[in-house]
């Protein structure tokens, strides 16, 4: 900083121009030379940067300068190229401007240096980041790629720019790099084929050559050997200072670092090798056999190699490079070129691969760089021309060279010059016009499109007929032979004017920057540009891809009879279009002088500088700088921008911009002098009162900054307090009520536990209170009842005593019956006839009742059981019942008996026809119907008999006949005897005085025994009211007709399972064997 107020005031080498004094040529380039001794070589005219190149690398571009210049206040630190690079990035970012940065000056100024620090001081302050670094290091290490193929040595500078170029860089809204845009400006290209003594071709050549690895030599078949190269055998290659095989490592490592691929670096370099070798193709001519010459190939093997790099036959090259192809009319007509048509063809041939190769590559970068997203974007752009030069022979080149200066120096004049003081009119600001060069006549002598040079040109080229530099120039000595920029020997011979330097054949044009003679020749041609079609459709045949892809035009299906526009008419139109790109972003200017011609360090030659000093206009800059306002900004956004400098105007000012803008500047209290108030525009005279208000400004903002964050701060406290507050309330709140309820709990407990002694200790008390009135109690009542019984006892002994016991023993015992009664007649046992339980009895004394009362209950149930029993049911069960009192426990047949049961009718005398005459013998008196066996009196044995026992009598009939053959009347029934065992014998007793008892007893054999001696029981007892007489024996007497027998059972188990067997014993026994 003091460095930078000190220069400033220092007399002899003020830092900005405007402040100098007095203002002559003179004392400015003085003042730049002192400034240059002191290796101040940046100088400002307000915020244009002149830069004098110092011919050595000084300490000045180190990262502690960025670090210095970063974010600085432009007017306070030294001029340095930093320092623009710096405003206009950060007018960029923070004001949303799209920046260019516009380098001029002529050949071997700096231009290309000061571009290339532009750019990394860019890439320094802006954020970092890998993907940001990445994008700051390709926009980077474009630069030696584009360097490599389109610089060369001239003989102003050893690394002279031989193409235009633009860049835009494109930042996002934070100010980081997202990528660029490169446009390339017509290439030099005739610096393939020719150039001067003492220069180069393009750099490539020689790198490639000094710094490729034998094996890519080879694979390229290349020779390390610059000499050998026709294209660049004419000067020695190397250049003091520069290593062009570090050079060439450089620029391959920084291809990588764009991102191209091994194959495409080899590509590259094959085509690059293919137009070094181009240049060794040497043509002889040769005699046809028609006598005409035509032109051949020298060496064929050069031919070969470029053929086998390219993968085309070489056959094909050679007849490309040898012949040409004529279409007149229908027909095609191969005609051979002669030995200089062979040249000039086989020159445009390299001239265009190599100029093509370089847009090819141009565009390959792009595709690395160009920014991918589609996000808002900043751009800067950075102009880097080939500078105005002045050769001893200046060709077209050097005239399209001098054209873009001439456009450039124009816009600088507009912008600078005429602009600024035609606004100062227009503002209504008052202003004592400074008289300036406006070279837009020289630009209209170059551009018109009806008179222009280049229009003429075009016109020339296009002309059917004789066409050549001749009549080009003639035409142009016509036209423009009132030119005031234009002479020729034509024109200085109309106006008597002797000028030995003019030779013929040549044009000279008064540029803003000095006079430049241009040859003709050649203008034609190179205007045309033109490739033979054989040579073009010969390179898309290549199999080579890179190389064919240069020449889309070769392929036969698309073969154009359109002549491509001219070069002059394509260059005019894109410096047009650059022009527009410029205007439409606000200009930084960087003006670059060169300090000597010979490239030495340190060495001023005022002469030359003085030169330039005027062509650049540089005092006419300083008059209108000192004589104008630094700076300018309509009202509105100036308000807006400083509002924050005066309470009446922040935060918002409510009146109209202007009236807000003086109250505002009324408020800061600047000298009157200093500021002018325009139309619509607020200008500030001095850089410096522009940077008090930035300075004021930037304080101002961070005081706002303080008070915003201090307000935030308070409130983040206040509210951070508020909630902590809150939240401690809560806390204790809750922590007080735990403690007041944990408290009274306890005291809640100690309460209760006294309280329960208390109410303990009382109870205690009042219950040994009542127990001692409750053992008074009893006491008493014991007391009073062995009184009273003893009172009792003695009238009892008294009264009572007779009667007493009988009278208590009958009330006790009437007590106890009827407990047992009432106990009983709760308890009844079930009604089941099968259930014989019965309660035992609870004294003794009523063993008898309670058997008593057990046989009536099971009588009751009993009888309850018959009444509800059905009338054949009970019959059934009254014969069993009967059975029973006879057999039982006396005849083992009876409980075998139990299980069959009373049918009575076995017969079936309803259903069976054959017993009809029995069935109406017995009508409805029928008893019982069975088979019986009747045993035989005489020998035992048994024959089988229907028997029928009715109500009235006993049949026995004869089976087969079913015929009644004896019938008993039932009162002729004696008794029955029948045995003890399980047989079915029996012996029916009959009276003697009956008729049937004439027959004598019948000894029959039953299956039903028990039922027909109990049927014949139960109807004898209902018929006659007397019990059939039943003996049970074992020996019993029966009469016969023959006498009494008498019958012994004999229990045998020979007797059969069909019944027993009765054995005649004599003549008045029988033995019944039974089992
Ligand atoms: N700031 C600088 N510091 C040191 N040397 C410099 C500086 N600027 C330029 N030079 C030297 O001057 C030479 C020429 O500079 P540069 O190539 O930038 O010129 P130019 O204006 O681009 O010329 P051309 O128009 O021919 O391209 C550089 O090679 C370098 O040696
Ligand atoms: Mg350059």
């Amino acid at each position: 900083m003091e460095g930078a107020s000190s220069s400033l005031l220092d007399a002899e080498a003020v830092a900005d121009l405007v402040l100098l004094d007095p203002l002559t040529e003179e004392s400015l380039v003085q003042t730049l030379r002192e400034r240059f001794r002191r290796r101040d070589i940046y100088t400002y005219i307000g915020n244009v940067v002149i830069s004098v190149n110092p011919y050595q690398s000084l300490p000045i571009y180190t990262p502690e300068k960025v670090e210095e210049y970063r974010n600085c206040s432009f007017f306070a630190v030294k001029p340095h190229i930093y320092a623009i690079a710096d405003d206009a990035y950060r007018s960029l970012r923070d004001r949303d401007r799209d920046q260019c940065i516009l380098i001029t000056g002529e050949s071997g100024a700096g231009k290309t240096e000061a571009s290339k620090l532009v750019m990394s001081y860019v890439a320094a302050v802006s954020s970092k980041g890998e993907e940001v670094n990445k994008v700051k290091e390709q926009l980077l290490q474009s630069n030696p790629v584009l360097e490599a193929f389109g610089n060369a040595k001239t003989v102003r500078n050893d690394n002279s720019s031989r193409f235009g170029k633009y860049m835009d860089i494109e930042f996002d809204f934070k100010g980081e790099p997202l990528g660029g845009v490169i446009s390339n400006y017509l290439l030099e290209k005739s610096r393939i084929v020719r150039h001067v003594k003492g220069e180069r071709n393009f750099h490539i050549f020689y790198q490639l050559l000094a710094g490729a690895s034998p094996q890519l030599l080879q694979q390229l078949k290349l020779r390390q050997d610059c000499g050998h190269y026709g294209y660049l055998n004419r000067e020695g290659s190397n250049l003091p200072g520069m290593d062009d095989a570090a050079n060439f490592h450089a620029m391959q490592d920084a291809m990588r670092v764009i991102g191209f691929s091994p194959a495409e670096v080899t590509e590259l370099l094959q085509v690059t090798a293919v137009v070094l070798k181009l240049g060794n193709v040497q043509l002889s001519s040769s005699f046809q056999a028609s006598g005409m010459e035509a032109c051949s190939i020298t060496e064929p093997r050069e031919l070969r190699e470029i053929c086998e790099l390219i993968g085309l036959e070489p056959g094909t090259l050679e007849r490309a490079l040898c012949s040409r192809t004529v279409k007149a009319r229908d027909e095609t007509v191969l005609t051979t070129l002669t030995v200089p048509q062979g040249y000039y063809g086989r020159d445009a041939l390299a001239k265009n691969i190599y100029s093509r190769l370089f847009n090819w590559l141009v565009n390959r970068i792009n595709a690395s760089i160009q920014v991918k997203s589609d996000k808002q974007r900043k751009v800067m752009g950075v102009l880097d021309i080939y500078g105005f030069e002045i050769f001893q022979d200046n060709s077209f080149e050097q005239f399209i060279i001098n054209y873009c200066n001439e456009k450039l120096q124009q816009i600088f004049i507009l912008m600078t010059l005429k602009e600024e003081q035609e606004e100062y009119v227009r503002e209504g600001i008052q202003w004592t016009p400074v008289e300036f060069f406006d070279n837009s006549i020289i630009c209209n002598l170059i551009e018109n499109s009806t008179t222009g040079i280049l229009a003429m040109l075009d016109e020339e080229c296009l002309r059917p007929g004789v066409v050549n530099e001749d009549t080009f120039l003639t035409k142009l000595n016509q036209l423009l032979a009132t030119h005031k920029h234009y002479e020729s020997k034509e024109t200085q011979n109309a106006r008597r004017v002797t000028d030995t330097s003019l030779p013929p054949r040549c044009f000279r044009i008064h540029h803003y920057a000095g006079k430049v003679t241009y040859n003709v020749t050649g203008f034609i041609e190179k205007n045309n540009d033109l490739l033979f079609r054989d040579l073009s459709q010969a390179m898309w045949a290549a199999r080579h891809a890179l190389l064919r892809s240069l020449f889309p035009e070769g392929d036969p299906q698309k073969v154009s009879l359109k002549l491509p526009p001219t070069a002059g008419s394509q260059f005019k139109s894109s410096v047009a279009m650059l022009m527009r790109n410029l205007y439409s972003k606000n200009p930084n200017y960087i003006r670059c002088i060169k300090p000597n011609d010979a490239k030495s360090a340190m060495v001023f030659t005022p002469e030359l500088v003085l030169a330039q000093v005027r062509y650049l206009g540089l005092l006419e800059n300083v008059r209108v700088r000192r004589a104008g306002y630094a700076f300018r900004q309509p009202y509105g956004p100036f308000l807006q921008r400083y509002k924050m400098l005066n309470a009446r105007t922040w935060p918002r000012w409510h009146g109209g911009d202007r009236q807000g803008a003086e109250v505002l500047l009324a408020g800061l209290a600047f000298p009157a002098e200093e500021l002018a108030f325009g139309h619509t525009k607020i200008f500030i005279r001095s850089p410096r009162t522009l940077f008090d208000l930035e300075r004021r400004r930037q304080e101002r903002v961070a005081q706002l900054a303080t008070l915003i964050q201090k307000m935030f701060r308070g409130w983040r406290c206040r509210t951070q307090y508020q909630l902590m507050r809150k939240s401690q309330i809560l806390i204790s709140a809750w922590f007080r009520g735990h403690r007041q309820k944990n408290r009274y709990k306890q005291m809640k407990r100690s309460v209760l536990i006294l309280q329960a002694y208390a109410r303990g200790w009382k109870s205690r008390r009042l219950l040994r209170e009542l127990k001692s009135q409750c053992r008074r109690h009893a006491a008493a009542t014991t007391i009073a009842a062995h009184w009273r019984g003893y009172q009792a006892r003695r009238t009892y002994r008294k009264y009572f005593r007779s009667n007493a016991s009988t009278c208590l023993a009958n009330f006790i015992y009437r007590r106890l019956v009827q407990r047992y009664l009432v106990g009983l007649a709760k308890n009844l046992p079930p009604l089941s006839v099968t259930d014989r339980t019965w309660p035992p009895a609870p004294y003794r004394f009523l063993s008898d009742a309670n058997q008593e009362l057990k046989n009536i209950f099971y009588h009751w149930k009993c009888k309850k059981y018959r009444d509800q029993l059905p009338a054949a049911r009970r019959a059934q069960l009254q014969a069993r019942l009967c059975a029973s009192e006879l057999f039982k426990d006396k005849k083992t047949l009876y409980p075998k008996s139990l299980q069959q049961p009373f049918r009575g009718e076995y017969l079936g005398l309803k259903q069976n026809p054959k017993y009809q005459k029995l069935h109406a013998v017995a009508k409805d008196k029928l008893v019982m119907a069975d088979t019986v066996r009747k045993v035989n009196r005489a020998n035992g044995k048994t024959v089988p008999r229907l028997l029928l026992l009715t109500t009235e009598h006993l049949v026995l009939a004869d089976p087969k006949a079913a015929q009644p053959k004896t019938v008993l009347s039932l009162s002729d029934i004696r008794g029955v005897s029948v045995t003890r065992f399980s047989d079915g014998f029996l012996a029916l007793h009959l009276k003697e005085v009956s008729t049937a008892g004439a027959k004598g007893d019948f000894l029959l054999v039953s299956d039903h025994l028990i039922e027909l001696v109990t049927r014949l029981h139960q109807t004898l007892e209902a018929t006659t009211g007397q019990a059939l007489p039943l003996h049970i024996t074992d020996r019993f007497s029966t009469r016969f007709p023959k006498g009494d027998v008498s019958i012994t059972v004999v229990e045998s188990p020979k007797a059969g399972t069909n019944g027993p067997v009765c054995k005649k014993k004599g003549s008045n026994k029988m033995e019944v064997l039974v089992h």
